[in-house]
This record gives C-alpha cells, structure tokens and sequence, in this order.
C-alpha cells in the first residue's frame, strides 16, 4: 500500500478517523504498522514507558534520534512523526531549525512541539524550512512543572479560551495536525470545527479527527495507565508467563529440546 504523507493526513479530516500510536523501535513499529495505524509517533514518552525516567524533561535529542531511526529502519507506511524533546527546540529557533533536521535526518517525516501562540515563531521557521510541524496543546507534559502537574486542561474559561487560542494559532504558523491532550471534549470539539487541520486527541473525546495512544498504554505493559488510556491487551501477563514457563523448562531440563541443539562429526554429526 501507498506511504501514507502529510498531504494524506489533511484530506482525511471530516472524512475518515486518524488512528495514531506510538512505538519507539524496529519490532513494534512492524507490528503497529502491520496493524494499518496512519501515524506512528515515536514520542518522548520513551523516556517513562521505555527508558524508566520520571517524567518526559530528562529526554535528550540523542534518545530520540536513536528511537526515531530504529523505527524509519521498519520503512512503515505510516506517516512517522519524531517528538521534539525538552530544550531541543525552545531556546532559539535556530536550534529548533537544526534539531528538528536531525529527526528528518534520522527517518522522521514530520515532527510535533509542545506549545501554543508561545511557540509560532518555532512553527514558522520550521515549516520554513521544509519539515511539517505537528502542534501539541491542552495538557502539554514537558510544562507539568509550570501547569502543576498532569491536571486536566481546559475546564475553565480562561483556560479553555487559551487553548482555543492556541489551535488557531498553531494553524496559522503553519501546523498540519494538532494533538490535544487531557482537555475536556466540548472544548476539543470547537477546535476540531474552528481549524482546517486534524485534531488528534488523546483524553479529550471522541469529536476529534484522530486519536492517539501510547503503545505500552494499549498493550497492558504496565499496570497503572493514564485514567484516558484503555488497555486492548494483557501483554504483561503473557510476558511474565512466558518467561516463567521457559525459566521453570531450564529448571527442569525440558528445554532445550532434541530439536534445538547438534552433534559433532565423532558422533557422525547427528541430526
Ligand atoms: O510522547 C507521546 O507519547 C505523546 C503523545 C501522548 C501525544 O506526546
Ligand atoms: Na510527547
């Protein structure tokens, strides 16, 4: 099937669902692409789902572009997005401009910032310079220190106002899609029907044009996920299970089977 391109993303809105997920390497972006997904997003939520850290802030560029290329090497399908981590992009828009480069360097077609009506210098210059931007507002997670925390987003007037203000905004500079985070619906709603781009939302309803997920969220990796997220799998249990099934075969000498192993020629290099 046809590689799947930024252009193909905005005919769809108001015609068909964007389905996005993240994956962060070579196997998992097989899979996911396999499974017909229009957006991979290879997110900094590496660095919690992946890596281990905290939150998102520690995320380097380097982490991202070793991600990034693991997935470009599955050649998916899917349009792949790279996730611009913490300071690779807010302190100049000439860092910006470089690191963002890098990701299309890397084997990203597109890549996503945190960051409303603040970042449209950011928005421009990139777009610039020939890389497609994806926008991301609401709960922007790389801002939970100044937000408060993962909190919901877009309950009060102001707030809602703000992140209505953002989209267009966002729009304008020259944005393709905007991911809309842990917002509440009615508010995701009046920016999917005020902006001409996709809205892509993750916790924020069903009346966007999209939906994201992250990967390990879907799969059941971990047992607590996000109060928006839904687990489609229990891949925790089987990996646990599996794994103790063949630590408890070694155990008892059950694997590895006749199958699995040769002899030398001074046994006539049996089978
Ligand atoms: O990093 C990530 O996974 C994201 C999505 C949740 C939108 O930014
Ligand atoms: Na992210």
């Amino acid at each position: 099937m046809k590689k799947i391109t930024v252009k193909d993303i905005l005919k769809m809105k108001g015609k068909k669902k964007i389905v996005m997920i993240t994956a962060y390497d070579y196997p998992f972006a097989k899979l996911v692409d396999e499974a017909g997904v229009d957006i991979i997003l290879v997110g900094d939520s590496a660095g919690m789902v992946v890596h281990g850290l905290p939150s998102t802030i520690p995320v380097t560029m380097d982490m991202m572009l070793t991600h990034v290329a693991s997935v470009a090497r599955a050649k998916p399908r899917a349009l792949i997005v790279g996730d611009m981590p913490f300071l690779s992009y807010e302190a100049s828009i000439e860092e910006a401009v470089r690191n963002a480069g890098l990701m299309l360097k890397s084997g990203a077609e597109a890549v996503k910032i945190e960051g409303g009506s603040e970042m449209v210098d950011v928005v421009k210059a990139l777009v610039r310079a020939g890389i497609p931007v994806m926008g991301h507002i609401g709960l922007t997670p790389q801002r939970y220190l100044l937000l408060g925390g993962y909190r919901r987003r877009g309950v009060k007037e102001y707030e809602a106002e703000k992140i209505i203000e953002d989209a267009k905004e966002l729009e304008k500079a020259g944005a393709f899609s905007i991911v809309i985070e842990f917002t509440a619906a009615d508010i995701a709603e009046e920016i999917t029907r005020e902006v001409s781009v996709p809205t892509i939302c993750i916790g924020s309803g069903p009346y966007c044009d999209g939906q994201v997920l992250v990967l390990h969220d879907l799969l059941g990796i971990y047992e607590e996920i996000p109060p928006f997220a839904k687990k489609y799998a229990d891949l925790r249990r089987i990996v646990i299970d599996s794994v103790k099934k063949y630590a408890e075969e070694v155990r008892n000498g059950v694997f590895p089977e006749r199958k699995h192993y040769f002899f030398s020629k001074r046994r006539g290099a049996e089978k």
